[in-house]
């Protein structure tokens, strides 16, 4: 099976978890952007929901298929949020962002009930850390921030590179106006406490790390659809 139809298959067994009337928070990424067509097609069939999306990419995606949107002003209390993931380990801690929107995905969920992860089994590890940990900052004082992160990293004893993402010329800039420092460690060995030190950073806006945000993952695999956490 190639990686879109494991996403499919991810994506479409986390519609189990939807009743009507429920407010839905919208996931970002190419998981994501399945699950969104797949709610697109219930809709047309009559399923009442009303849907928060958590980036730009996936507010138009949405609208496009005529699903009704709100928003954490309107409803700022959720039923549900279904998203994908960079990494998901045995205790559903995530890292998030690859797409640059994980400070929305955070709101997004932590406003939500419950969040379902969707996602292929290679997202599924023992450790955090392969993936590069995003860390949204803020413009202002970027560099200053930088060294900030560096120092706080090496401290909890993470190794490796804390670089901006795209380039000095032309750096990628989040939906809030802002900057991501890509953190590639290799593994996080103490994802809470890493989790803490870099909330506490001024400048630091909001990092990739999901920590006991998550009730459900569903990973699909060659083998089938292998729910972790609280079932539908
Ligand atoms: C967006 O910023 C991310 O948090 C995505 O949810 C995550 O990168 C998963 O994306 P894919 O489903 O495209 O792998």
């Amino acid at each position: 099976m190639d990686a879109d139809t494991l996403k499919l298959r991810a994506a479409e067994r986390a519609l189990d978890y939807i009743k009507p009337g429920m407010k839905l928070g919208l996931g970002t990424g190419s998981t994501a952007e399945k699950f969104v067509d797949l709610v697109g097609t219930r809709v047309v069939d009559g399923l009442d929901v009303v849907c928060v999306p958590t980036s730009e990419a996936t507010r138009a995606q949405a609208q496009a298929l005529g699903i009704p949107l709100t928003t954490l002003e309107n409803e700022p209390e959720l039923d549900l949020t279904v998203d994908g993931a960079d990494e998901v380990d045995e205790s559903l801690r995530l890292i998030k962002g690859g797409g640059g929107a994980h400070l929305r995905e955070k709101i997004v969920a932590a406003a939500s009930a419950r969040m379902v992860v969707i996602a292929d089994d290679t997202k599924r590890v023992s450790k955090l850390g392969a993936f590069p940990l995003p860390v949204e900052i803020v413009p202002f004082g970027w560099r200053a921030t930088l060294l900030m992160v560096r120092d706080t990293v090496v401290e909890n004893g993470c190794k490796g590179s804390v670089t901006p993402r795209g380039s000095e010329e032309d750096p990628f800039v989040t939906d809030n106006g802002n900057y991501i420092l890509d953190c590639a460690f290799g593994q996080i060995d103490n994802p809470d406490k890493l989790a803490e030190e870099l909330s506490r950073l001024p400048g630091v806006v909001e990092h990739g790390l999901f920590i006991g945000m998550t009730s459900s993952a569903v990973i699909s695999g060659e083998n089938g659809v292998e729910i972790i956490g609280a079932a539908p």
